[in-house]
């Protein structure tokens, strides 16, 4: 069993090392015969043209690197994970994945993440994004490139993030069935997320597809709607008013990045009411529930973590996010939560995506359960989600 396990984790090195995903596998505990060894780093690093692992010993006073080509490098690993180290932690772009290992049982945890960097092995990063090309008119009107048509020092990260969203949401409109799948964008601000998004689709996947970003302030619209003119992307329009007055039928995608507090669930409700195929939402400021959590006060064994206005702050962000994916779930659509944009951009980084799949993933009722136990237990008497679900 042991061994299978390790195979396991071995595989999932491979893949993703073989795919430039992998970020690092550290392994630790070490218990092994040679003196003052520590632990060992493994990345991937590309030497005179050759895809090698490099391994860095931690000794108590020194590091020694070693490099390895696949085969060498997996028997390393193998008896290691075997017999000298308890640990290990593998990061890649896609997943992390725990090695624990206790006498002969293994245990392997994996944990989906999203919103990573790939580790360039070759200091060619800005060639790997998405978007390279940067004499574009929307970076200029969004304030991302300079008149010399270079992204400006203050947008560096501007630019990294855009980049970041058309990683996460590209995929997930190419799965999207329609031939050119209609994308509805509520809250839009400025667009960022739909002239890159569009401009990648259009430009660099040929794949068809129509945004609208709705947006209830006007300028915002009208010098969206500019851009989007001067930039040639016929398929993008921007169009005024709010989220719950908006018509979204058709709509294949609903997305809302950092719509705030209660207007994220009113576009949930228009993707559900729509049927959208895709549901992808970044929440921001859960004033709604967490004002119920402070009335509510209910007496549990977690009031002792809700002492704190930040702990409070983030207990509210993690039920009301909760309750939307069981809501989700409630009407149809498989839900994951996961890391948006890493928080040096923004602390407001989780992402709900929904993929609807027609049908209840498990019993209703328990669905239900679920979610009237954790409104009990957090003192909540009503999401506001809830009520646009009529329930
Ligand atoms: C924090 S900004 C985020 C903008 C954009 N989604 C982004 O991530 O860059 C939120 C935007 O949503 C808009 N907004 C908030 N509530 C809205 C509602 N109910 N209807 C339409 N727009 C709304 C605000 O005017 C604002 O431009």
């Amino acid at each position: 069993m042991s061994a299978e396990r390790i195979e396991e984790f071995l595989g999932a090195v491979k893949s993703a090392f073989a795919g430039n995903t992998l970020i690092k596998l550290k392994l630790g505990g070490y218990h092994g015969g040679e003196a003052d060894l520590k632990s060992i780093d493994v990345k991937k690093i590309v030497a005179k043209g050759a895809e090698k692992f490099s391994f860095t010993f931690h000794y108590k006073t020194r590091d020694i690197i070693k490099n390895h080509i696949q085969p060498e490098a997996l028997a390393l690993l193998r008896s290691a994970l075997k017999d000298e180290f308890r640990s290990a932690q593998l990061a890649t772009t896609a997943f992390d994945m725990s090695f624990e290992r206790n006498g002969d049982k293994v245990r392997l945890k994996r944990t989906e993440v999203a919103g990573r960097d790939s580790v360039s092995t070759e200091h060619n990063r800005a060639k790997n994004r998405p978007l390279a090309a940067t004499d574009k008119p929307y970076l200029h009107a969004l304030g991302i490139t300079g008149k010399d048509g270079q992204i400006r020092n203050d947008a560096q990260d501007k630019f990294r993030q855009i980049n970041k969203m058309v990683e996460i949401f590209a995929p997930l409109i190419q799965a999207i069935k329609a031939d050119k799948p209609r994308i509805v964008d509520m809250g839009a601000g400025k667009g960022y997320l739909d002239f890159a998004l569009y401009d990648y689709l259009a430009n660099v996947a040929n794949r068809s597809a129509e945004i609208v970003g709705v947006e209830m302030r006007d300028k915002l619209v009208a010098d969206g709607n500019a851009t989007a003119a001067g930039s040639g992307f016929d398929g993008l329009s921007f169009e005024p008013g709010t989220i719950l007055n908006y018509d979204a039928t058709g709509a294949d995608a609903v997305i809302a990045l950092h719509a705030c507090d209660t207007a994220t669930d009113d576009a949930i409700y228009k993707g559900i009411a729509a049927g959208a195929s895709l549901i992808a939402v970044a929440p921001c400021c859960h004033k709604q529930i967490r004002r119920q959590m402070e009335a509510g006060k209910p007496v549990t064994q977690l009031d002792v973590l809700l002492r704190h206005g930040i702990f409070l702050e983030r207990q509210a962000e993690m039920v009301t996010d909760t309750l939307r994916a069981l809501l989700l779930e409630l009407s149809g659509y498989r839900t994951k939560v996961f890391e948006f944009v890493s928080d040096a951009h923004t602390p407001k980084n989780n992402l709900i995506v929904a993929e609807k799949d027609g049908r209840v993933g498990r019993d209703r009722d328990a669905i239900l359960k679920q979610i009237a136990d954790t409104k009990a237990m957090f003192g909540i008497e009503q999401h506001y989600l809830e009520g646009l679900l009529g329930l």
